[in-house]
C-alpha cells in the first residue's frame, strides 16, 4: 500500500461532541457487557485508528484466516486475532443486529458494538497457532484459556478513551503522531516498541537506527503486561531520564502505545509493525527475540516471520542481532561486529538485574546508563 491509500483507509470509530454525547445517553438503554483492561485498550486502538483497517472486533470469516494464514479475509495481512469474548450464557442473551454497550468495571461506557456475529472458536489451534504453544505458563497463552468461549463479531463505536494515569502528556493517538512528523519535517521514522526499562542494548539499537532516518518514535507500551515487568510508571520515568541525558531533542518524541502485551513473539512483531506504520512510522526495529516471553521463542524467529511478510506491510523492518558492551572493543556491539571470545561481551539476565536493583545496585554502567539505574532502584523500592 501507498502512504497516500493508507492515510485515506485510517479508521476512526470515534465519537465526539454532540454526536458522542446523545450515543452516551442512548447506551444507557443497551445492555451491557462488562470488558476487561486488555478489551478496552483493543477498543481504543480500533477507535483511534491505530489497528486500521479494523473497524471492530473480528467476525468468524477475519478471525479463522487471522488465526491460519495471518491474514484478514481480504487477504489484508494481519498476525493476531482481535476478538471480544463473552461466556456462553451471555452470547445467548444477545441476538444478531444488537447494538450493545461496552462497560469496563469500572463502570465506564467505554464504547458500542454492533453484534454481526456470534462464533465459538477452537482455544488449542489459536494459542498453537498465535502463540507457538497451548502451554498454560505463557502469559498470552493463559489469556485464551481464561476468555470466555464465544467471540462476539462486529463494527464498534469509542466513546470514552481510557484514562492514562501520569501519561496524557504523552498521548497523541495515530492522526496527531502522522501531523507531528509533518510538522517536524520528518520524512523517515523509526519506530521502537518496548515493554522493559531502558538498557543499553535498546539505546545502542535506537541510536544505529537513527542514524539512517530522520526521527526516532520512542513508543513504549503501557497497556496490561505481566505482574513480574516492570511497571509502566518505573519505565516512563527510565525513558524520560535517558532522553534527557542521552538523546537529541529534536530528533526524537516519546508517545505511549496504550496496548496490552500479548507475548506472541513473532506474530507480535508483526502486530506492533502495523500500528507503527499507523501511528506514521516508515521503518520499525525488531532486534533479538521481539515480544518474547521465557524460551518460546528462538531469538530470530520474529526477524525470519516478519521478513516474510515484509513487502505487503509498507514499513522496512531494521533487523538487529542481539547487541552488547565488548570490553575489548570499549563499545556496543554484536556477532556481526565484533571478533573477541564471548567473555568480554557483558551480559546480564533479567533476573539478576532485578536482583541488583532490588538490592539498591546499580548494574554495570556498560549495561544501563547510572540515571536510569537510579530512577529504577527508586521504583523497585515503591513497588
Ligand atoms: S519487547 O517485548 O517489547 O520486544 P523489549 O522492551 O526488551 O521487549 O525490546 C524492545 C525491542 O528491543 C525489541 O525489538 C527487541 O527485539 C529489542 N532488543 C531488546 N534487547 C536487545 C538486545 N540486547 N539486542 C538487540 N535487540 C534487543
Amino acid at each position: 500500500m501507498k502512504a497516500q491509500t493508507i492515510e485515506k483507509s485510517m479508521v476512526n470509530r470515534e465519537l465526539i461532541g454532540g454526536e458522542r454525547k446523545s450515543a452516551i445517553d442512548s447506551s444507557k438503554s443497551l445492555k451491557q457487557i462488562v470488558v476487561s483492561s486488555w478489551a478496552i485498550s483493543d477498543i481504543e486502538l480500533i477507535g483511534i485508528g491505530g489497528f486500521s483497517p479494523l473497524e471492530g472486533f473480528m467476525g468468524q470469516e477475519d478471525y479463522e484466516r487471522v488465526v491460519k494464514e495471518l491474514r484478514l479475509k481480504d487477504g489484508t495481512v494481519w498476525s493476531i486475532p482481535i476478538t471480544l469474548p463473552v461466556t456462553e450464557d451471555r452470547a445467548k442473551e444477545i441476538s444478531t443486529g444488537e447494538e450493545v454497550a461496552l462497560v469496563g468495571e469500572d463502570g465506564i461506557t467505554y464504547g458500542t458494538i454492533k453484534v454481526e456475529e456470534k462464533y465459538t472458536y477452537d482455544k488449542d489451534l489459536e494459542a498453537k497457532n498465535v502463540y507457538g504453544t497451548t502451554d498454560e505458563a505463557h502469559p498470552g497463552v493463559k489469556k485464551v484459556y481464561e476468555k470466555g468461549n464465544v467471540y462476539l463479531g462486529g463494527p464498534i463505536t469509542l466513546l470514552n478513551r481510557p484514562d492514562h494515569g501520569g501519561f496524557e502528556d504523552y498521548y497523541l493517538d495515530p492522526a496527531e503522531t502522522r501531523q507531528m512528523f509533518k510538522d517536524l519535517g520528518w520524512k523517515t521514522i523509526v519506530g521502537f516498541q518496548t515493554r522493559n526499562p531502558v538498557h543499553r542494548a535498546h539505546e545502542h539499537i535506537q541510536k544505529t537506527a537513527l542514524e539512517a532516518v530522520d526521527g526516532l518514535l520512542l513508543n513504549p507500551l503501557v497497556g496490561e503486561t505481566k505482574s513480574d515487568d516492570i511497571p509502566a510508571d518505573v519505565r516512563m520515568e527510565s525513558y524520560e531520564t535517558i532522553l534527557k541525558n542521552y538523546y537529541v531533542e529534536d530528533r526524537v518524541r516519546l508517545v505511549i502505545y496504550p496496548a496490552a502485551m500479548r507475548y506472541a513473539g513473532p506474530r507480535e512483531a508483526i502486530l506492533h509493525a502495523i500500528v507503527r506504520r499507523n501511528y506514521g512510522c516508515t521503518h520499525f526495529i525488531v532486534g533479538r527475540d521481539h515480544a518474547g516471553v521465557g524460551d518460546y521463542y528462538g531469538t530470530y524467529d520474529a526477524q525470519d516471520l516478519i521478513s516474510e511478510y515484509e513487502d505487503e506491510l509498507d514499513i522496512s523492518i531494521f533487523k538487529f542481532e542481539h547487541a552488547f558492551y565488548c570490553e575489548v572493543c570499549e563499545n556496543m556491539a554484536s556477532a556481526k561486529t565484533c571478533p573477541h571470545d564471548k567473555k568480554h561481551h557483558v551480559h546480564l539476565s533479567g533476573t539478576k538485574v532485578r536482583e541488583l536493583l532490588r538490592n539498591g545496585e546499580r548494574p554495570p554502567k556498560e549495561f544501563s546508563r547510572p540515571e536510569v539505574a537510579d530512577v529504577l532502584i527508586k521504583g523497585m523500592k515503591q513497588n
